[in-house]
């Protein structure tokens, strides 16, 4: 079995808010098991049941930071950078949706190109995009 870099979730790239980040740890592991199904040319059947779970985790994801992210912004500047932050999350799964049509049509899909999405999108929205709402997500939590 070929082995790939594991995404782990460090402590920099932590909110703080206990709920986000494990679901953030959940989707690095189905972006690690994307990785080894690719990797391991395992059948297209498994690598689209796997992508089909990364696609339907990361809605449920997104909802739960989506709602937290509209209940605390409220100067503004926080609305523009919710509404940007949003619209990354759409980006994203509209990515996958079109990589989950081509395995499911039996289109060629482009492996490496795959995986540097999802490991680029991941590493820069995890590491910057949520870290940089880290004090908006924490504004509403209990001390
Ligand atoms: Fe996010």
């Amino acid at each position: 079995m070929k082995r790939t870099r594991t995404l782990i979730l460090d402590e920099s790239a932590r909110t703080g808010v206990e709920e986000i980040d494990q679901q953030h740890q959940s989707l690095l592991n189905l972006v690690n098991d994307v990785h080894l199904s690719l990797a391991n040319c395992e059948t297209s059947v498994n690598t689209r049941s796997i992508v089909q779970e990364l696609l339907g985790y990361s809605i449920h994801h997104f909802n739960t930071e989506e709602s937290l992210i509209k209940e605390r912004a409220i100067s503004a500047d926080e609305k523009t950078a919710a509404a940007a932050h949003i619209a990354q999350h759409r980006q994203f799964s509209r990515q996958i949706v079109s990589f989950q049509e081509k395995l499911l049509k039996r289109e060629y899909v482009d492996k490496e190109e795959l995986l540097a999405f999802l490991t680029g999108w991941i590493n820069e929205h995890l590491f910057n995009a949520d870290k940089a709402l880290e004090k908006l997500l924490l504004s509403g939590q209990e001390e």
